[in-house]
């Protein structure tokens, strides 16, 4: 989605704001631009396509104060017209994320007081209002939270003004955004990977939050106006985090970092001797005591996290769970039980879906919630009573891979702390179950072993135009994940079914044409899982086969296999889906599609 990158400095502020720019370049866009603020006029450059191209125009140009975009088209084309930053006039520029819903009506209105629009975006309408307010003598910033408080819809803007070369304006409701603390300069970002290069100090702006930033300082205004102090972190990241290192792709070095994502993310269980509900924060025990059922709300590949665990959870914990689609579950009308646990899943913690469903659920009256969230101080993170950091390190491919395991490495701790709580856990389970966590980073590093052969046989799907992946039971989520895997980066069709299921329908599209990928654990639904692979052979349809020890399948004519290393029983879907992974990784190289940032796809949809 759009990224927003800021600075007011006493140095020219153009290489940082493109720097910015390019770390911002994984969360999907289609155009960029930047304006600097130069002898009191603004100097806009914009560009449709990369922003290296934005870099290469903006060679001569140079501001101590400037905002930049990076645009990912919602209203309108993605064109040179419609990227950001918006003017209006000469004197106010405006780059935003989000959206605005009454545009049209201000578009009206606007364009009655004699402003004409350049844009078909609805972005565009806020340079104008705020230029109207600003044109009536009031500051930047009343200017500004006047306008504000005549939009509908979600935004994280930056503002700046010609006549105004020494503030930015900046706010955020709905959309993320932060604040940089440098030395004698101030810095503004969509995500903290934009800034690491001029600091590591963050304050993350609330809902609602308006700031007014200089060079030497800064002020926060809460949604009612108020003046407010937020608290400075130090960000844990760093350069190297979010650098590509030796890899080839962000996906193939997040696919390598599974090991010791796992790792951090299981560090303080595996590190003691027995589990406790402290992980997911303070007031964790006493409202597990409270709840009788789990609800879980993610989109994409963490909502196949919440599949999984929803397996977990009944068979383990005893638990009822149900799975939904977060966009789904936002405007379903359904029946709310107060003693439900709803479960949030978000790498980005910023979905603009589950977020919603979050505020859904709590609107219904559900009181109990718990964040599993990958990046600290997200507004799901934030506004959930319970939590869990996956720490997984920022994810910067637009395929989830290792926020996908981390979840799943979390999922499974909720289920066993819900499960000793309620009394299904005996104290030797315990410590097999943490035996076998303390297992799993070298277990996933062996499968990764597995990447040469994997190479060779993504060979076979480069001119194939569908697949179909299938799985049974706790594997049918990771069949739906390596199907997701596939056409977001390969843009090959791809189906996942329960194996049972496919001879109730899917089985009519298998011939020599269709590859089919199963995933085969040694399970009590191998048997089965072998029956319907007969079914595919049968009628000659290619199988390729994630299977582990103890399965005996053999590679044969039409059968290829993909062999793990060992079966790891219930933390079997965390090991299993590295191989798919590394197929859809294989197979998108080969076809030479955009591995990291896959069309019309962004990182963090922060849009509904
Ligand atoms: O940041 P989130 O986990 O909330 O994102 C949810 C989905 O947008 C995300 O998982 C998406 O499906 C990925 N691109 C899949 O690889």
């Amino acid at each position: 989605m759009c990224g927003i990158v800021g600075a007011v400095a006493q140095r020219n502020v153009v290489p940082i704001l493109l720097q910015g720019l390019q770390r911002l370049e994984y969360r999907g866009y289609d155009s960029a631009g930047l304006v600097v603020v130069n002898n009191n006029r603004l100097e806009c450059i914009r560009s449709n396509g990369r922003v290296a191209e934005l870099a290469t125009r903006s060679a001569e140009t140079s501001g101590h104060i400037g905002i930049a975009h990076t645009r990912w088209a919602t209203h309108g084309v993605p064109s040179e017209r419609n990227a950001h930053p918006h003017l209006s006039g000469e004197r106010i520029a405006v780059v935003h994320n989000g959206i605005i819903e009454n545009y049209e009506e201000l578009r009206i209105l606007l364009a009655a007081e004699g402003y004409v629009f350049k844009s078909d975006t609805d972005s565009e309408v806020i340079a104008h209002l705020i230029h109207s307010h600003y044109a009536r003598g009031n500051s930047l910033l009343d200017a500004t939270q006047t306008a504000l408080a005549e939009l509908v819809g979600a935004y994280a803007i930056g503002v700046v003004a010609a006549d105004n070369p020494d503030q930015l304006i900046c706010a955020r409701k709905g959309s993320p955004l932060l604040l940089g603390v440098g030395v004698k300069e101030h810095f503004i970002a969509s995500d903290m990977s934009a800034l690491l290069q001029v600091t590591q100090k963050v304050v993350y702006l609330e809902e609602g939050d308006v700031a007014e930033v200089g060079l030497l300082d800064y002020r926060i205004f809460d949604a009612s106006g108020k003046v407010v102090e937020r608290p400075v972190h130090t960000s844990e990241l760093n350069n190297e985090s979010v650098e590509l290192g030796e890899y080839r792709h962000y996906m193939q070095k997040e696919i390598h970092e599974q090991p010791q994502a796992l790792a951090n993310t299981l560090e303080a269980v595996c590190n003691s001797q027995s589990l406790i509900p402290g992980i997911f924060g303070a007031e964790a025990a006493s409202t597990f005591a409270q709840v009788d059922s789990i609800l879980i709300l993610a989109c994409g590949t963490s909502n196949h996290a919440g599949l999984v665990a929803r397996f977990w959870l009944e068979e383990i914990a005893g638990i009822p769970c149900s799975v939904e689609i977060a966009s789904e579950y936002r405007y379903r009308v359904s029946v709310p039980n107060p003693k439900t646990l709803v479960v949030t899943i978000s790498q980005s913690g910023e979905t603009a879906d589950t977020l919603a469903a979050l505020n859904h659920a709590k609107a219904c009256g559900h009181l109990h919630t718990l964040a599993i969230c990958n990046v600290p101080e997200s507004a799901i993170i934030r506004q959930s009573k319970l939590r869990m950091l996956t720490r997984a390190g920022p994810e910067i491919g637009v395929a989830s891979t290792k926020a996908f395991t981390t979840q799943l490495a979390a999922l499974f701790l909720l289920t066993l702390v819900l499960a000793k709580q309620r009394g299904k856990l005996s104290a030797e389970q315990e410590q097999k179950h943490l035996h076998e966590l303390r297992h799993l980073p070298s277990a996933a590093q062996a499968v990764l072993k597995l990447e040469p052969s994997i190479a060779q046989m993504a060979e076979h799907f480069v001119d194939k135009r569908h697949a179909l992946f299938l799985g049974r039971g706790l594997h049918y989520p990771i069949a739906l994940e390596g199907a997701l895997k596939l056409k977001e980066i390969s843009y090959i069709h791809a189906e996942a079914y329960p194996a049972g299921e496919l001879k109730h329908g899917p089985l009519a599209l298998v011939d020599k044409d269709m590859p089919v990928i199963a995933v085969a654990p040694n399970d009590t639904l191998l048997e089965k899982l072998k029956s319907n692979l007969q079914e595919v052979r049968a009628r000659g349809g290619e199988l390729y086969v994630v299977a582990d020890a103890g399965t005996r399948f053999q590679s044969s004519e039409g059968v290829h296999l993909m062999q793990m290393p060992e079966h790891a029983g219930y933390l079997s879907p965390i090991l299993h889906v590295i191989p798919l992974q590394l197929l859809a990784y294989y197979v998108a190289l080969q076809k030479g599609t955009d591995v990291d940032k896959p069309r019309n796809l962004a990182k963090s949809v922060t849009v509904e």
